[in-house]
């Protein structure tokens, strides 16, 4: 975060360098010649320019440090989480990207199905997470999902599944 602003200083403050270079003509010029007649147009100018430069290198950056932040702090499409959502969302990351999309978690895996789309609740993660999925499950077994493909059983266990199961039915679908 601060190495962020000190970055964002640095660019305004090079910014004004130039920028008071410019006005006056060059270095040589700046130091030997005060400027003519419309020295008080310049100045409001230089001002308004000084606001521009701070609104880019200042504003925005912090606004979307603050959009950030909120991101990686566990808000996701206005949902809030909670501690254990958030450490699902981290878990998730590790365990689940990537096989699965899950937008919530930045998650784009393609080899099983996008958890956005079948939305699965708390129970079916828990029980896909403990089982895992067996493309052609003998008939009745714990095993069976969709019948895409193969999910390994026992990824996770007790709390980080409980935590992950927990995240992904809050937000699948709700970004
Ligand atoms: C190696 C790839 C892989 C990993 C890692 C993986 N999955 Fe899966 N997952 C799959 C596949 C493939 C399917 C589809 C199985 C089927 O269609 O029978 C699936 C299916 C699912 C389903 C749907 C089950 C149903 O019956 O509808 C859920 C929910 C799920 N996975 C959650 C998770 C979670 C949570 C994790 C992380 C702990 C995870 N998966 C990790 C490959 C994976």
């Amino acid at each position: 975060m601060l190495a962020v602003l000190l970055f964002a200083a640095f660019w305004v403050v090079l910014g004004f360098g130039v920028f008071f270079l410019g006005i006056r003509g060059g270095p040589k010029a700046a130091l030997e010649t005060r400027p003519p007649g419309s020295w008080r147009a310049r100045r409001a100018l230089g001002w308004s320019l000084a606001v521009i430069y701070v609104a880019f290198g200042i504003a925005i950056p912090a606004l979307f440090l603050v959009g950030n932040h909120n991101n990686a702090n566990g808000q996701v499409g206005g949902i809030k989480l909670t501690a254990a959502e958030k450490h699902g969302r981290e878990i998730f990351g590790e365990r689940c990207a990537q096989c699965h999309t899950l937008a919530a978690a930045n998650a784009v895996g393609k080899v099983g199905p996008n958890l956005d789309v079948i939305q699965p609740t708390y129970q079916l993660v828990l029980h896909t997470i403990q089982y895992g999925c067996l493309q052609n499950p003998p008939p009745g077994s714990q095993e069976a999902c969709l019948g895409y493909g193969t999910m390994p059983a026992d990824v996770i266990q007790g709390t980080d599944a409980q935590n992950v199961a927990k995240f992904v039915s809050k937000v699948a679908g709700k970004e």
